[in-house]
């Protein structure tokens, strides 16, 4: 079994190097040369933990390959994916042309039955358009070759997207005839034979929805539970217990209702602004997601709004120190990360800061060349008026505190993910603040 990848960031690299590692042979293509370079020679341009060593392995057994010319992406190929990112165009819709165009090339070079599979994340009616301009460049060659279209929306989480991927909740094909549904089922029966139903079989307009609503539920979630933790501070309840009394109710559920210092990612903030202008085209108004977005968009300020009252406003030539930059932990992704907005207020504020993360520091210095960058943890403390915690890394779970307590200037603590004892803390001789308690 053959299968192309075209696009080879988070979602095409970790697919194709799963797919690879199922004993399928897997082309991924890139139109960043300089990405595909560095990943013929073993560099790895995103950091998830395994995929290093699984692509390595893949890539010395011969089955997996990478290449940026596109002939060689769509030659003898069962499958060809679509895994590129999508950007928005000026009016805020996404533009399609990438997506089209790839799937203009795929109609152009099939020599026999193959199957063009979306997986970027796609406005509602995209894989009906692929359709149609594959169809076109088919007939325009004269050539008797069939083709069909599948939507197969990705669910990974950065950080988790080996495991996501070999063992899902559920696997959401949307397909529009029984010959696609077939060559969908073979392709997954490799991950799938313990838990076949966990196939959902669906047309693709409604496999594009479900991607759509799935991150919109989530982020829905969060901010929600900002909201609430922003009212437990005010009228003197307790965040933490709140969550635990609503998420063991088995209605609700205990995930994404962790109250923190905002969302940040490629995926929540671009799905939500997709879905309002899905909505919005359709003369339709998304009024929760407007508020999801917009509560997010507060929550991202919180750390700083928390630090510039407990200074009076005043935060000029004040040392602040951030543990954590990535979006999440286990990934250096950094995109619409709440340390953005922090660093960016701070900066404003005239503060000197220094930072500590395990993997995005290299972010971090393509943002802000300037940025001091700790030699560890500790480093990033030395001097400081207030450390503000923004990712949950493992590492910043229980640290020295009388080590930090000796190395800052004054021993203030801003947790913005909750993750510390109060009572802890204090007795190290700090005050902390965290949100929502
Ligand atoms: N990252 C996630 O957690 C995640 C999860 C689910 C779905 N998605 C969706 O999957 C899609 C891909 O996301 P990602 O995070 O992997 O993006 P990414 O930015 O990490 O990678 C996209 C890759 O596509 C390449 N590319 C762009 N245009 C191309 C073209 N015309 N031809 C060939 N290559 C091209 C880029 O060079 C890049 O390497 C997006 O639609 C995203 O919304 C992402």
């Amino acid at each position: 079994m053959n299968i192309s990848i075209v696009g080879t960031g988070y979602v095409g690299l970790v697919t194709g190097t799963c797919f690879a590692e199922l004993g399928v042979n897997v082309t991924c293509v890139d139109t960043d040369n300089q990405k595909i370079n560095r990943l013929i020679y073993g560099a790895i341009p995103i950091y998830e933990p395994g995929l290093e060593n699984m692509v390595t392995r893949n890539v010395n057994d011969g089955r997996l390959r990478f290449v940026s010319d596109f002939n060689k992406g769509f030659d003898n190929m069962d499958y060809v994916f679509c895994a590129i990112d999508t950007m928005l165009d000026a009016d805020g819709s996404t533009d399609l042309t990438p997506v089209l165009n790839i799937a203009r090339l795929f109609g152009q070079r099939i020599d026999r039955y193959s199957v063009f599979v979306l997986k970027s994340t796609v406005p509602v009616g995209t894989a009906q358009k692929v359709k149609e301009v594959i169809a076109c460049e088919i007939a325009e060659r004269g050539v008797d070759v069939t083709f069909d279209i599948a939507s197969n929306p990705d669910f990974l989480t950065e950080g988790n997207a080996i495991k996501d991927f070999m063992k899902p909740d559920r696997v959401i094909v949307g397909v529009e005839t029984e010959s696609a549904r077939e060559a969908m089922a073979r392709l997954y029966r490799t991950i799938l034979h313990h838990i076949y139903n966990h196939v959902i079989y669906t047309d693709t307009r409604t496999a594009e929805m479900i991607k759509y609503a799935a991150t919109s539920m989530l982020a829905t979630r969060v901010s929600f539970m900002n909201e609430i933790a922003n009212l437990c501070e005010i009228v003197g309840a307790d965040v933490n217990t709140v969550r635990h009394g609503v998420g063991t109710d088995s209605r609700i559920g205990p995930k994404y209702i962790f109250p923190g210092c905002g969302y940040g990612g490629t995926l929540f903030p671009q799905d939500i602004k997709d879905l309002i202008k899905i909505a919005e085209s359709n003369n339709f108004n998304m009024e929760v997601l407007k508020a999801v977005d917009s509560v997010n968009n507060r929550q991202k300020r919180i750390l700083f709004e928390k630090l510039s009252s407990h200074y009076g406003g005043d935060l000029k030539d004040k040392t602040v120190a951030l543990w954590g930059l990535s979006f999440k932990p286990e990934t250096d992704d950094m995109s619409e990360a709440p340390s953005i907005v922090t660093i960016d207020l701070l900066m404003e504020a005239g503060c000197q800061i220094r930072v500590y993360d395990p993997v995005a520091m290299n972010a971090a210095k393509q943002r802000w060349a300037d940025l001091y960058c700790g030699i560890d943890m500790y480093d990033a403390v030395k001097g400081a008026d207030a450390l503000l915690l923004l990712t949950e890394w493992r590492q910043f779970r229980i640290p020295a505190w009388d080590r930090i307590h000796q190395l800052m200037r004054t021993p203030l603590i801003i947790d913005g993910r909750n993750i510390y004892d109060r009572t802890e803390v204090e007795s190290h001789g700090f005050e902390y603040r965290c949100i929502g308690r």
